[in-house]
């Protein structure tokens, strides 16, 4: 992840010459290692070091920020209230020695089913002709920049703002493809989100952000242990059309099927239909083990997270779309639950078309995970718990005596 040297070229500074940063952070005062710091993570000075650098470089605070990108809300204000001579300033001019645009491939189709269809190409060739207004719920999982080879061998080591900017293009036209009430799905790492919340909550309507945790590196020295991919949750308009979130069983104890707190005067108000899902997922596995994985070394989501999201946010027969293919893990999704789906993948799409010949296996771990929700102790856990005499629902509200009502009868 790094940045155009926004700052050094702010400073006038050649951002590969040694000498003239070395020169530079003699003339501010500032250490050079602060210097390249505030360079390649575009970062605003602060403190003493940011009139330092100014009078070094002699510009004001104002043409710092502009130069970085870095706008304060001061600033956004002023834009504002000059709206109508910026934009002129701004008005993109016809260059005088336009090249005619290269035509780029159009995506053709690589498989069609009686719900949905997949492309191949680039999604920002496909979306284009989709119109306005005519998608329920985007599921959007791009590549997260981080210099990972694709069989596509697109580009995932872009800088840092272009990068950004190429997420805001395939934004922008996921909003304008979204109904009025339809529903936006971003996955990405926290790092990326937060930018891309930014971009999004001036466009759509904030619902959640929500942690689903997974274990995604190593552990990195001097920093907490990353533990969770952020899903942006964002509907268009002031509220969703559909919203029917699963409920999830309790969590029991996988030896016993015992409690794993006690819920003491709690459990006769727990409904039997089991808990709200919130805004932590703390039940998602990653896709590792080979056997179930449908493509080498992609980034597959488990299917249970997009079960999730297609229930909680579509019924039965509406469109679901997902611009960035992967493994297919959406349009299979949206197959087995009966939605309508459309799909792209810019790279190889034979996986996700063998994927959709072996439907009946993705269909029976669909199945397996759906049997343990909406109840608040599944089948098998509700036998095991009347066999060890831990409490049920229908126990708590009959109050029979010989049952263990809390941890300390355990
Ligand atoms: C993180 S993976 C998606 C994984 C998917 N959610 C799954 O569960 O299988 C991102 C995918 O987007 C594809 N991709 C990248 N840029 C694209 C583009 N411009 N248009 C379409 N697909 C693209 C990559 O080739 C990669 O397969």
């Amino acid at each position: 992840m790094s940045f155009s040297d926004q700052f050094f070229r702010a400073l006038d500074v050649a951002p590969g010459d040694r000498r003239e940063i070395n020169a530079f952070a003699e003339r501010s005062g500032v250490p050079v290692a602060r210097l390249r710091h505030y360079n390649d993570a575009n970062i605003l000075p602060s403190g003493e070091d940011l009139p330092r650098v100014l009078a070094a470089a002699g510009i004001t605070e104002l043409e710092l920020m502009l130069a970085m990108g870095r706008l304060s809300r001061e600033t956004l204000n002023a834009i504002q209230a000059n709206a109508a001579t910026i934009a002129k300033l701004l008005e993109p001019q016809p260059a005088s020695d336009a090249q005619p645009q290269t035509a780029t491939a159009a995506p053709r189709i690589a498989l069609e089913t009686d719900l949905g269809r997949l492309y191949q190409g680039d999604c920002m060739d496909l979306m284009p002709t989709l119109d306005s207004d005519s998608v329920d719920m985007i599921f959007a999982d791009p590549p997260f920049n981080l210099k990972k080879l694709y069989p596509s061998s697109i580009d995932d080591n872009l800088k840092t703002e272009r990068y950004l900017e190429w997420c805001e293009s395939w934004l922008t036209e996921c909003i304008r493809l979204l109904k009025p009430g339809g529903a936006l799905f971003v996955w990405n790492l926290p790092r990326w989100n937060a930018e891309l919340a930014a971009f999004l909550n001036g466009r759509l309507s904030f619902v959640h952000w929500i942690a689903v945790d997974i274990k995604y590196s190593l552990p990195i020295q001097r920093r907490l242990y990353p533990s969770h991919y952020s899903l942006l949750y964002y509907v268009k308009g002031p509220q969703a059309r559909v919203f029917h979130p699963d409920r999830l069983p309790m969590q029991v104890c996988p030896h016993c099927a015992g409690d794993l707190r006690d819920y003491g005067g709690y459990k006769a108000k727990m409904n039997p239909k089991g808990v709200n899902l919130s805004d932590v997922w703390w039940d998602v596995s990653p896709v590792r083990h080979a056997k179930y994985k449908r493509r080498n070394g992609a980034n597959e989501l488990p299917l249970k997270v997009l079960d999730r999201v297609i229930e909680l946010s579509t019924d039965e027969g509406d469109l679901v779309f997902d611009p960035f293919g992967g493994a297919g893990t959406t349009y299979m999704a949206a197959e087995l639950k009966a939605r309508r789906w459309l799909g792209i993948e810019i790279g190889p799409t034979d996986d996700i078309v063998r994927r959709f010949t072996e439907l009946e296996q993705d269909r029976k771990i669909l199945a397996n995970h759906r049997k343990e929700l909406n109840a608040l102790f599944p089948t098998e856990v509700l036998i095991a718990r009347e066999r060890t005499g831990w409490w049920t629902t229908e126990s708590i509200r009959n109050k029979p005596r010989n049952v263990k009502n809390n941890l300390n009868l355990g």
